[in-house]
């Protein structure tokens, strides 16, 4: 990860978080690892819980816990309570709480706004790492519940481009393949949803020789799979033709026991949206007939009635995240690098002692806010120069060509 490298020199010495606690919610994987590390070296006191049940690699937790002293609340596998019990214990680590935050899905941001309300003063600000995340906080935002500005990490372009495509496209991709070792070429995959993930898992399932259907609400995101060579239909209409299932909305129900009813048999079900409730997973549980967990890791089989079987993967959790490893470190480079960068503009400028009238955080509104435009060329332009990649720049004439709207045919 040879952004966040070149990062951790640049924090050793301007220390952007010196004496701020940071309560992180995110995936406890090795990228994150790296990440809080970087934070560390920022001079952040920071705290760590898991954003999902399953996805924490135990070995990283106790890593980041033993080696480097971090205070890791997150085991695979724990149940709903114990989930949001860690949130609670990672925002009460410090004890005024935390003057930072890192959300991926909205849950910590949550918690704080209803079970840790006394800890939301001395909160200045956080940054929110998903599309999921992102909506929930607009919610709030909108109804005027948010208490303090959130970066939306997730909205810039950089980190949509590269974790969609090369990130959950590839990763989605990986857990199903490690999940069932089954042959995706010749097979018809139905992806729910074309948003830039969707799109991402359409496309390399494509390149592995699926035939891919793509399910949509939105008319412009079917018109856009539709110009891209996908077939397009009503997921009624898709039930019946696929033999694997991917789901990546945002949305709830995507799945239901109306579609599994007309599947064929061995349907794989999996999902890559952040939240379990795009397959609905409790009423499967009462349409079949029996379930054997875990006939390979990650996979339950579900019997029908009629005799057939579907396949769910990773329990409907994000099955890159659970069944495989999440985004590559290289997409993560990028996007965390990215999160840091903000985080480290958003310390900067939410210090108490900015004037009033600077444009700065400090005196930046509650709610939900972009990353600056030059932080996202920033990663981009240092992510090229760890790859060795050069570009152009505009020559005089050029930038003067560009500015002027006299010069026409
Ligand atoms: N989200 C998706 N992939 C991830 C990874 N590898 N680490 C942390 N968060 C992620």
């Amino acid at each position: 990860m040879p952004l966040l490298t070149g990062l951790m020199h640049r924090f050793a010495r301007e220390q952007p978080f010196a004496g701020l606690a940071i309560a992180a919610c995110l995936h406890v994987t090795a990228e994150t690892a790296m990440l809080v590390r970087l934070l560390r070296v920022g001079g952040a006191t920071v705290s760590l819980a898991a954003s999902n049940p399953l996805s924490t690699q135990d070995d990283i937790a106790a890593a980041l816990a033993v080696r480097y002293g971090i205070a890791v609340f997150a085991r695979a596998g724990v149940d709903r309570p114990g989930y949001y019990r860690h949130i609670e214990l990672a925002l009460a680590e410090s004890e005024k709480g935390p003057e930072l935050v890192i959300d991926d899905g909205g849950d910590l941001v949550n918690t704080l706004h209803t079970r840790a309300v006394p800890l939301l003063a001395n909160v200045r600000g956080g940054c929110e790492s998903t599309t999921t995340g992102v909506i929930r906080l607009r919610r709030m935002a909108a109804e005027g519940a948010l208490a303090f500005p959130v970066i939306a990490a997730n909205d810039t372009p950089t980190k949509r481009m590269v974790e969609g495509t090369c990130g959950t496209g590839q990763s989605v991709i990986d857990g199903i393949m490690r999940a069932t070792n089954t042959l995706l070429a010749g097979k018809t995959v139905v992806v729910a949803g074309f948003g830039a993930s969707g799109r991402g898992v359409a496309e390399r399932a494509r390149g592995f020789g699926a035939q891919v259907i793509v399910t949509e609400i939105d008319p412009v995101r079917a018109l856009d799979a539709t110009l891209h060579g996908f077939r397009v239909l009503p997921m009624a209409q898709a039930a019946p033709a696929g033999e694997v299932f991917v789901t990546v909305t945002g949305s709830v129900d995507v799945i239901g026991t109306e579609h599994i009813a007309v599947m064929r048999d061995g349907a794989i079900l999996a999902n890559a949206g952040h939240f379990d409730a795009e397959i609905d997973v409790r009423a499967l549980a009462g349409f079949a007939t029996a379930v054997h967990r875990d006939v390979r890791p990650h996979v339950d089989a579900y019997d029908l009635a009629d005799g057939r079987t579907v396949l769910l993967l990773a329990e409907g959790r994000v099955v890159n995240l659970v069944a495989a490893e999440g985004h590559p470190p290289e997409v993560m480079d990028l996007a965390f690098g990215i999160e840091a960068l903000a985080l480290a503009w958003l310390a900067l400028a939410t210090r108490p002692a900015n004037p009033p009238g600077n444009l700065a955080p400090g005196n930046l509104a509650p709610g939900v806010h972009e990353v600056p435009e030059d932080i996202d060329a920033e990663a981009a332009r240092l992510v090229l120069a760890t790859m060795g990649t050069s570009i152009d720049t505009l020559t005089p004439a050029q930038l003067s060509y560009r500015e002027s709207w006299r010069i026409g045919s």
